[in-house]
C-alpha cells in the first residue's frame, strides 16, 4: 500500500525522493508524487500512474530543485487514481504525504468547509492538509498535536510547512514509519528499504510520536514537546537485498534466494540437533500446556498456516484451527486463556491480522508472531515473536517468506511434539535433520525451471485451472492456485482431489489443465484416481509427485518429480515448482510480474 519517503540533506531531493520510491514500489500503487522546498517554496509534481510518468512529467515541467522534501506512492482508497488525488496535499503553506486511512474525514471535511476552505481532490488526505493549515499558529508541533487529536484512523505522514524550510516533520499511528539517520542527512520512510544505500542506522517511530527531522540531527518529541530518547536500531539488511541482482524480476530472484534464507532461518533455532526456540521466549514447557492453537493470517502467510496446520496435528497431535484473519476478528472466535494464537506476517503489518492480534490479547491467549519484518507492529506487540529472515520480500507475490513461515512451522511442530511427548527425541532429531537437509535438496528443485518454464507454455492460453490434491498437497495446492492467478490473471481453484465428485468435476473439459500434487506416499493411489478422473474428461494434467512414485506413463500429460524425502516435508520442495509455473506463466503472458495489477505487498487497510 502507499509509501512515503523523505529527504533532508545536501543531496538532491528529488533525486533522491524517486530513487527511495522506487524501493517502494512493491508495494503496489497507481500514482505518485513530490513536493520539494525550492528557494523557500513548496513545489509538487505528481501524476498518475507509475513513476516514469512522474519522471517523464518532472522532465517536461522542470524537476524541482532542492534539499529538502517528500514523496509518496499512492494506493487508491478514496478517489480513483488521478493526478489531483495523488499526493502531497496541501497548499502553500502545508504539505502532505499520507499511508493509511482517515475514518471521520467527512466530519473534517465539513467542518473545513464551513470554516471556508476549498478542496481539490476525493482523498480523505487532502482534509488532514487543510486541517494542518487551519490550526497552523507558528508552532509545528502545537498544530501537529492538534491534528492528532482531531483524527481517528490509521496514518503515516510525511509534513513540510512553508515557514520551516529547513525542517521535516513525520508522525505515525499504526501505518509504518521509520526514520533514518544519516551523516548530515536524514530521512524518513514507510520501511528500511529505501535508505539502505545512505545509512543503516534508524528510529523506530512509536503511535504518536513527533519527529523532527533537519540536515544535521533528528529530535523526536511528544505533541507537549516534551523530547523522547530514542534507541538507534540497525538495519541488518544490505543494499543487494533490495536489488534484482542480475535477475529479471524480484520473484525470480527470492524463488531462488530459498534455499539460503531458510538456511538462515533455521540455523539459530537448532541446537544440539533440537529445535530450540527458547531465545523467542518459547519454553519446552509452554509448548507442553497450550490446549489449543490458531493459526490467523491473510493471503499466503494463511496458506504457510495451513500447512502448519497439517504438521502440528500429525505430530503433535494438538487441535490447530486455521483462519482468514478478516473473518476470524469478527466471527467472535472461541478462545482463551490456555489457548496459543499464532499471527503469521510477512510485513507485519496487515491490518486484519493485526486487529486479530489484538482480539487474542483482549481474551487472555499467549499470542505467537511469525513475522519478518523487524519492529513492525505484529512483532512488537505480539507476547513472542519469532523472527523470519527472509531479507526484503520485494515481489508482491510471496514465495521465499512462505518457505520461511513453513520453516518456522516444522520448527514448532517438531518442538511441541516432543513437548508433548508424542515423539521420541530421537525422532524430533530425525526430523530436524531433515528440515536441515531441505535448503541442499531445495537446490536441486531449482534447477527444474525449464520443466516448468514448458509446463507454463502449456498453460499460458488457459481461461482457468484447477490445483487438487490431498492433505498436504491439498493445503500447499492453495498456494500454487493463489500464486498463478495473482500473478498471471488466470484463474484458478485449489480443490480436495476427494471433493471434485461433489460438483466442480462439471468444470472439466480439455479447456481446463489440471495441476495434480502428489507427494504424499499414503495418498498417492487416492490422488492418482481423481487425476485419472478428470484426464478421462479431456484434462490436461501435470502431476507433481516424489521421483519414486510409481505413476504409469499414461497417467498424467506431464510430470515434475521431486527428491525424495518423507511425506511430512515434502510441501518444502514442492512449493517450488509452482511458484516457477505461476511465475513463467505471469512472463509469457507479458504480465507485471513484481507488481501485478490492483494488489499490494503490504495491505495496512481493512
Ligand atoms: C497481501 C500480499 C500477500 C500477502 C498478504 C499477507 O495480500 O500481496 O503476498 O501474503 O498480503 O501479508 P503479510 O504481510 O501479513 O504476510
Amino acid at each position: 500500500m502507499c509509501g512515503i519517503v523523505g529527504y533532508i540533506g545536501d543531496r538532491e531531493c528529488a533525486d533522491v525522493l524517486v530513487d527511495g520510491l522506487r524501493k517502494l514500489e512493491y508495494r503496489g500503487y497507481d500514482s505518485a508524487g513530490i513536493a520539494v522546498f525550492q528557494n523557500g517554496k513548496i513545489v509538487v509534481e505528481k501524476s498518475k500512474g507509475k513513476l516514469d510518468n512522474l519522471e517523464e512529467k518532472m522532465a517536461k515541467d522542470g524537476k524541482p530543485s532542492g534539499h529538502c522534501g517528500i514523496g509518496h506512492t499512492r494506493w487508491a482508497t478514496h478517489g480513483e487514481p488521478s493526478d489531483i488525488n495523488s499526493h502531497p496535499h496541501g497548499n502553500k503553506r502545508v504539505s502532505i504525504v499520507h499511508n493509511g486511512i482517515i475514518e471521520n474525514y467527512k466530519q473534517i471535511k465539513e467542518f473545513l468547509i464551513a470554516q471556508g476552505y476549498g478542496f481539490e481532490s476525493e482523498t480523505d488526505t487532502e482534509t488532514v492538509a487543510k486541517l494542518l493549515d487551519y490550526y497552523y499558529d507558528g508552532n509545528p508541533i502545537e498544530t501537529i498535536g492538534k491534528m492528532m487529536d482531531k483524527v481517528r484512523g490509521s496514518y503515516a505522514f510525511g509534513i513540510m510547512f512553508r515557514d520551516f524550510p529547513d525542517s521535516l516533520f513525520a508522525v505515525r499511528k499504526e501505518s509504518p514509519l521509520i526514520v533514518g539517520l544519516g551523516e548530515n542527512e536524514n530521512f524518513i520512510a514507510s520501511d528500511v528499504t529505501p535508505i539502505l544505500k545512505y545509512t543503516k542506522n534508524y528510529y523506530l517511530l512509536e503511535p504518536g510520536e513527533i519527529a523532527v527531522l533537519k540536515r544535521d540531527g533528528v529530535k523526536v518529541v511528544t505533541p507537549e514537546n516534551e523530547e523522547i530518547e530514542k534507541e538507534v536500531l540497525t538495519a541488518d539488511w544490505d543494499v543487494d537485498a533490495a536489488e534484482k541482482g542480475g535477475y529479471a524480476h524480484f520473484m525470480l530472484k527470492e524463488i531462488n534466494e530459498q534455499p539460503s534464507v531458510i538456511k538462515t532461518t533455521i540455523s539459530p533455532r537448532i541446537q544440539d540437533g533440537m529445535p530450540y526456540l527458547e531465545e523467542s521466549g518459547l519454553t519446552i514447557e509452554m509448548l507442553k500446556n497450550y490446549r489449543r492453537i490458531f493459526i490467523v493470517a491473510c493471503g499466503t502467510a494463511m496458506h504457510a498456516g495451513l500447512v502448519g496446520k497439517y504438521i502440528i496435528e500429525k505430530l503433535a497431535r494438538i487441535e490447530v484451527t486455521v483462519d482468514i484473519a478478516s473473518e476470524f476478528r469478527y466471527r467472535d472466535p472461541l478462545i482463551e486463556e490456555g489457548d496459543l494464537v499464532i499471527l503469521v506476517s510477512q510485513s507485519g503489518e496487515t491490518a486484519d491480522t493485526y486487529a486479530a492480534l489484538k482480539l487474542a490479547k483482549e481474551r487472555g491467549a499467549t499470542t505467537l508472531s511469525i513475522v519478518n519484518v523487524k519492529g513492525s507492529t505484529i512483532a512488537r506487540e505480539a507476547d513472542i515473536v519469532i523472527y523470519t529472515h527472509a531479507g526484503p520480500e520485494i515481489s508482491v507475490a510471496s514465495t521465499k517468506a512462505y518457505s520461511v513461515q513453513l520453516s518456522i512451522m516444522y520448527l514448532l511442530a517438531f518442538e511441541i511434539a516432543y513437548a508433548k511427548g508424542k515423539i521420541t527425541k530421537e525422532r524430533c532429531m530425525e526430523l530436524t535433520k531433515q528440515l536441515v537437509e531441505i535448503p541442499d535438496r531445495l537446490s536441486e528443485v531449482l534447477v527444474l525451471k525449464e520443466r516448468c518454464q514448458f509446463i507454463a507454455s502449456r498453460l499460458v492460453n488457459a481461461d482457468s485451472l484447477l490445483y487438487i490434491g490431498r492433505g498436504l498437497d491439498y493445503a500447499l495446492s492453495m498456494e500454487g492456485s493463489l500464486k498463478l492467478k495473482e500473478i498471471s490473471y488466470i484463474h484458478s481453484e485449489s480443490y480436495a482431489a476427494g471433493e471434485l465428485k461433489h460438483g466442480t468435476i462439471s468444470l472439466v473439459t480439455d479447456d481446463m489443465p489440471v495441476i495434480a500434487v502428489a507427494t504424499q506416499s499414503d495418498l498417492l493411489e487416492k490422488t492418482i484416481s481423481n487425476v485419472k478422473e478428470v484426464k478421462a474428461r479431456g484434462a490436461k494434467v501435470t502431476v507433481i509427485c516424489k521421483e519414486d512414485a510409481e505413476i504409469g506413463k499414461d497417467v498424467a500429460n506431464h510430470l515434475i518429480t521431486l527428491p525424495v524425502m518423507e511425506d511430512v516435508l515434502m510441501p518444502m520442495l514442492a512449493a517450488v515448482p509452482m511458484q516457477y509455473i505461476a511465475y513463467y506463466t505471469a512472463v509469457l503472458k507479458g504480465c507485471d510480474v513484481d507488481q501485478p495489477r490492483n494488489l499490494a505487498k503490504s495491505v495496512t487497510v481493512e
